[in-house]
């Protein structure tokens, strides 16, 4: 039997109160939560719980999860520029154009050493907001070309890396630089060993000549790599990575978000000008910041995505960007030419077209699996020009990729299409009181792809600077929304996801980082609780207290997914056997939770995740930073079920994931 009613019962309280939640008496809410075990029921897509890889905000794969550590390395920032570069010793650095690297490449650095130098002399470079140096290996590389006139003494240069002054050197190469033609462009690289960690991120990449050199030296794609995840050449930040990993997202969209579109039309992301050597990708205006070197171009992504396990959703250019200009309705077949190209490049096979020959000329032979498609990005601001380009993309690209679901970005101003993708910004209230959101849409499409949402600020319009418990809380409960309306629901992403705290131009986002310090933020242990914890069922559950039955229960009221301030949804893994339960509570107090299973004499042991605050804290303030990353963690608990029942306490303003074997 249950054990004994103690304190109080909430009868359908749905008033949220913040600050001081402090339970100074024992004041429970007891609930019964009944689950059918079944074997079958709605299906749960694997795309659940995603991420969003907007490239250029906040620097989030140019001085972030691209783990090319030399900022500026192709001159690019700034409309051309030396920004980031400082000379040592003697010598000059300046910015040249004279028969550049390639056209995608137009300028260099050259390096003047217009009398005999004296000292070791040459140019660094700090990294973005500072480089992390471990005890690793580096791999750095360049393009060199000297002058007619120019002499090495003993013809080789030192490169490495060091604190802001050199004089504390973490690890050194040598260069033998002495047989390269003049007049020409040569590649050189070399491994920087480091044996060493520093201990501030205050460091330099350096390229040094010997003393007694003289001349004209140009340089272009001067790069440096720490290790990468899975050892990727030209690959990603390990630590990122691994957080991105450890989300266990269901999809990635990509590469965006606001970037896809771009600044103005020509400023798009041109996917064929992200593929191949380094040296052919020209780059563009970063939307949010700075420059996009497109180093971490399409394929680098989706072998990321690849090797997260997760589906991509590929967002492509729809014909309109950021200065409000859309391509005329006449105009509009070489883009959706280039959208063709894009898709046959990344999924045509090898022998079989133009593009998926080409990919595998690149060293990428295979496929990728592309299940989703985005057309445009945020088109609810462009209604009156999508009206005619999505029918015009969506026509032409479902003809031809029959396999794949496109997703519109609005329903304005378009006949209902196949999924829509939408978004929300929003403070906590809103997710909690949107939680039967998806119940009342229509069915059976346009399915949803919840793109984007987060919990922006707390009561007042100020953005949070980072995601707090109470909004983790919010969005939890929109989540197990999204999990009981899988029907309709791909799936659903926290965003943005990247923030270099150094370079931030949106706050609060998932996953904030600095140079060698990576921030789970409170948003980012309850989304992943969810993507760790995924049914592939749903088990019909239904919650009751004193004075309710379950029979009593009416689909879409008081104890179906929701009871008081409790909401809860009930999933099986049937591959395992596992019955997994989500609670979410917004509660001043304890709730206690009394589950049986119903056609189950379970008796085994469970494990409980809780994300919670602590007594005294209020949720609205309580937030991992970067000064204090771990101000708040996932408790993990073992839970025992006897006969098909076991109980729980749900804490305040907190998050719970129960994974229970049958
Ligand atoms: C919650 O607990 C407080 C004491 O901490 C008590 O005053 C209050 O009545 C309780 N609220 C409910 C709704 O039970
Ligand atoms: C409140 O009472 C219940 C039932 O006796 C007990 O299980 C629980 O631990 C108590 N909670 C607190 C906070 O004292
Ligand atoms: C869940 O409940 C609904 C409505 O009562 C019922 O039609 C359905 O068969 C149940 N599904 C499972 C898997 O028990
Ligand atoms: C050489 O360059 C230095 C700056 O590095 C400059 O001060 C000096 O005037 C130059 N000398 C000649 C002869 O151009
Ligand atoms: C670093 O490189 C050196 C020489 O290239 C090699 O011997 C060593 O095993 C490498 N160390 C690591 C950690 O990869
Ligand atoms: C331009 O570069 C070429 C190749 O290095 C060189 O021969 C030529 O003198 C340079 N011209 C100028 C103006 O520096
Ligand atoms: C030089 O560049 C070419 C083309 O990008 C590349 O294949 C080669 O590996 C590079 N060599 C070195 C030593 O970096
Ligand atoms: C990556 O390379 C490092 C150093 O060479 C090695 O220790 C590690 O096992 C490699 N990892 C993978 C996944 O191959
Ligand atoms: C990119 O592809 C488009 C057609 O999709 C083509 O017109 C353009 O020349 C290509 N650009 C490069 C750099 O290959
Ligand atoms: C679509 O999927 C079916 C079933 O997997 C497959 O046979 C067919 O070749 C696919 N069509 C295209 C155009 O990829």
């Amino acid at each position: 039997m249950f054990p004994p009613v103690f304190g109080f019962v909430i009868l359908f309280s749905i008033t949220i109160t913040f600050g001081s939640p402090v339970v100074t008496e024992n004041n429970t809410n007891v609930v019964s939560l009944n689950i059918q075990n079944a074997n079958n029921g709605q299906a749960i897509p694997p795309t659940m719980h995603g991420v969003i890889l907007e490239t250029n905000i906040n620097r989030g794969d140019d001085g972030g999860l691209y783990a090319e550590l030399i900022y500026n390395r192709a001159f690019q920032e700034n409309g051309r520029s030396l920004d980031g570069w400082l000379r040592f010793g003697e010598g000059s650095i300046t910015l040249s154009n004279n028969q550049s690297l390639s056209s995608a490449l137009p300028v260099q650095m050259k390096f003047t050493l217009n009398e005999t130098s004296t000292t070791p002399s040459g140019f660094k470079n700090g990294g973005y907001y500072g480089i992390s140096i471990q005890p690793q290996n580096y791999t750095a590389s360049f393009y060199y070309r000297p002058s007619t006139s120019a002499y090495i003494e003993g013809g080789k240069l030192t490169i490495g890396l060091s604190n802001l002054d050199g004089s504390n050197i973490y690890g050194a190469a040598t260069i033998d630089v002495y047989n390269a033609p003049v007049s020409v462009w040569s590649n050189f690289s070399a491994t920087i060993s480091v044996f060493d960690a520093a201990q501030s991120t205050q460091n330099v990449f350096f390229v040094a000549f010997p003393p007694n050199s003289r001349g004209d030296f140009e340089f272009n794609l001067i790069s440096c790599f720490p290790a990468t995840f899975k050892n990727r050449t030209n690959g990603v930040r390990i630590d990122i990575a691994q957080a991105f990993a450890d989300l266990k997202p269901g999809f990635v969209r990509l590469p965006g978000g606001n970037d896809l579109e771009g600044p103005t039309i020509p400023e798009r992301f041109i996917w064929n000008n992200t593929i191949g050597p380094l040296q052919n990708r020209p780059g563009r205006r970063g939307t949010w910041v700075g420059y996009n070197t497109e180093g971490l171009g399409i394929i680098e992504l989706l072998t990321f995505v690849e090797d997260i396990g997760a589906t991509p959703v590929l967002a492509v250019y729809a014909g309109y960007s950021l200065d409000r200009k859309a391509v005329p309705q006449d105009q509009l077949q070489p883009y959706i030419d280039e959208v063709i190209d894009e898709i046959d490049f990344i999924t045509a096979p090898a022998d079989a077209s133009r593009m998926g020959a080409l990919r595998k000329h690149l060293g990428r032979s295979e496929p990728f699996d592309i299940k989703y498609v985005e057309i445009g990005n945020e088109d609810f601001v462009a209604t009156s020009t999508y009206s005619y380009r999505w029918p015009a993309f969506h026509n032409a690209l479902s003809q031809r990729y029959p396999n794949i679901t496109f997703i519109a970005t609005t329903t304005s101003s378009i006949p209902s299409p196949p999924a829509v993708d939408d978004h929300d910004y929003q403070p906590p209230q809103f997710f909690i009181n949107n939680f039967r959101r998806y119940e009342n849409i229509p069915r059976p499409k346009p399915k949803v792809l919840v793109g984007e949402f987060s919990t922006i600020n707390a009561r007042d319009s100020n953005s949070l600077p980072y995601p707090t418990l109470a909004g983790a809380v919010a969005e939890s409960i929109y989540r197990i929304g999204f999990e009981r309306n899988s029907d309709v629901i791909i799936g659903g992403c926290y965003a943005p996801v990247l923030q270099n705290v150094k370079a931030t131009q949106w706050t609060p986002n998932l996953i904030p980082f600095n140079a060698n310090l990576v921030v789970k933020s409170t948003s980012y242990l309850a989304q992943q609780m969810f993507g760790a914890n995924l049914g592939n069922i749903i088990l019909n559950s239904t919650a009751t207290n004193s004075i309710m039955t379950h029979e009593s229960v009416q689909k879409g009221g008081e104890g179906d997914g929701k009871l008081g301030n409790l909401y809860f949804t009930a999933s099986k893994r049937t591959d395992s056997n596992t019955l997994i339960v989500k609670l979410v509570s917004v509660d001043r107090n304890d709730t206690l939770v009394n589950v049986q299973i119903q056609d189950s004499l379970a008796s085994s042991e469970g494990v409980m995740y809780i994300l919670a605050g602590g007594p005294g804290v209020d949720p609205s303030t309580l937030s991992n930073t970067i000064y204090n990353p771990n101000a708040v963690s996932i408790i993990t608990k073992l839970i025992w079920a006897t006969g098909g029942k076991f109980s729980i306490t749900v804490p305040p303003w907190s998050v719970v994931v129960v994974n229970l074997p049958l």
